[in-house]
């Protein structure tokens, strides 16, 4: 059993061949020397073991296994179940964020998809029960959306939904926006035209990974939202154009904004890929895309996957199509799902003060991962201990 002559760690759990390096387990020892049992963090440091490290003598304890180093005949207890679940035979790359650990789709996947089957929830519900803010943040972490109903139709109440899972993440538009007709606006965001398919604040690093939209009043006519997909379409180009995939995953591109109080710039490729090369996260904007600076001889084939990449993503059939009514609360993965609505009326002799009406705000996707792990863990209360490496 345990110990095999190479200095390793090798265990026989339920038929599966599991190896531990020894450094590894010194590592991961959750002795009260090596691990603060209150704050599960490492008093060890990389650099306080031996570069000798062996496993010396490996013992089976019930369900537990006693490991003792040489050659300073440390030992780790470790349990059986421990081990098991965190066996060395795979990547974690990207810890829920790639398109690995997502539903990816296209509204055309399911043609009769709309309402009933959207990830949704009333408000009501979603605060009261524990059961149904899971489902909820689940359907943000797994589809990249959800919808709230009857959020109640008073200013400021944005600021309240993103508080039921995390932090607003103010910016230079404030702690919430009014995304509404303005006089004079900075953003194409506060007019009536048309506004394709985007992610927000492209120029910012790192970018607000959530939004929510809360909408107060609609439109007459026209500003419907519409939601893609950027994961499935950029599996989908990986699929089909390998070439300017390559291209757009390598390319920097930058991406500004500047009012009287603002010059904000940031640069970071249209596709941003994780250390295994799985789509990790999507920058789209046409309206803030700066001046792209590249040699000379590398601009022609930006622009030849650029093109593509675009009209990929301006496909009817992803856009998921809905019309948000007065208390609809969207909250959206804004690194994955991007967002477009469609031109809309002004009353007639308005200003836009009695149009339609949204308030906006951001938060952020670890947030919300975070209260979503503490509402899944096991047991009532969800203020259990972290886990052992002892108790597994
Ligand atoms: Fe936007």
């Amino acid at each position: 059993m345990p110990e095999n002559g190479s200095g390793d760690l090798e265990l026989d759990v339920g038929g599966r061949q599991l190896r531990f390096p020894a450094v590894w387990l010194r590592d991961n020892c959750p002795c009260a020397e090596c691990l603060d049992p209150y704050s599960q963090q490492k008093f060890l440091a990389i650099t306080d073991l031996s570069t000798e490290l062996a496993v010396a003598a490996a013992a089976e304890v019930g369900e537990s296994v006693v490991v003792t180093y040489a050659p300073d005949q440390h030992r780790s207890v470790f349990s059986r179940a421990w081990l098991a679940g965190h066996a060395l035979d795979r990547y974690d790359d990207g810890a829920g964020r790639t398109e690995d650990d997502k539903a990816l789709w296209q509204a055309a996947d399911t043609p009769e998809l709309p309402a009933a089957s959207w990830p949704q929830a009333s408000w009501q519900e979603y605060l009261a029960e524990p059961a149904e803010r899971i489902r909820s943040l689940a359907a943000v972490m797994r589809l990249g959306f959800v919808l709230l109903h009857d959020v109640p139709v008073e200013p400021g109440t944005v600021l309240q939904v993103a508080a039921t899972f995390g932090y607003v993440r103010e910016t230079n538009y404030g702690a919430l926006f009014d995304v509404r007709v303005e006089p004079a606006p900075g953003n194409l965001a506060y007019t009536n035209r048309q506004i394709l398919p985007h992610t927000d604040n492209p120029y910012r690093d790192p970018v607000p990974t959530v939004q929510l939209l809360h909408c107060l009043r609609t439109a007459g006519d026209g500003g419907d939202t519409g939601l893609v997909d950027g994961f499935a379409a950029a599996r989908d180009l990986r699929v089909a154009d390998r070439r300017s995939f390559d291209v757009l995953t390598r390319t920097a591109v930058s991406f500004g904004y500047s009012d009287d109080g603002t010059e904000l710039r940031a640069s970071q490729p249209l596709i941003q890929l994780s250390p295994r090369g799985r789509v990790r996260g999507v920058r789209f904007n046409n309206r803030s895309a700066q001046p792209l600076r590249l040699p000379y001889a590398d601009i022609a084939a930006f622009y030849a996957a650029y093109r593509p990449w675009a009209e990929l993503l301006a496909q009817p059939e992803r856009q998921l199509n809905l019309r948000l009514a007065p208390g609809d609360c969207l909250i959206f993965d804004n690194t994955r799902i991007l967002h477009a609505r469609t031109a809309f009326s002004l009353p007639a002799g308005a200003d836009g003060s009695q149009g339609r009406h949204l308030q906006g705000c951001y938060a952020d996707l670890d947030g919300l991962a975070s209260t979503l792990a503490v509402l899944s863990r096991p047991g009532d209360s969800g203020r259990g201990p972290a886990p052992s490496r002892e108790e597994s």
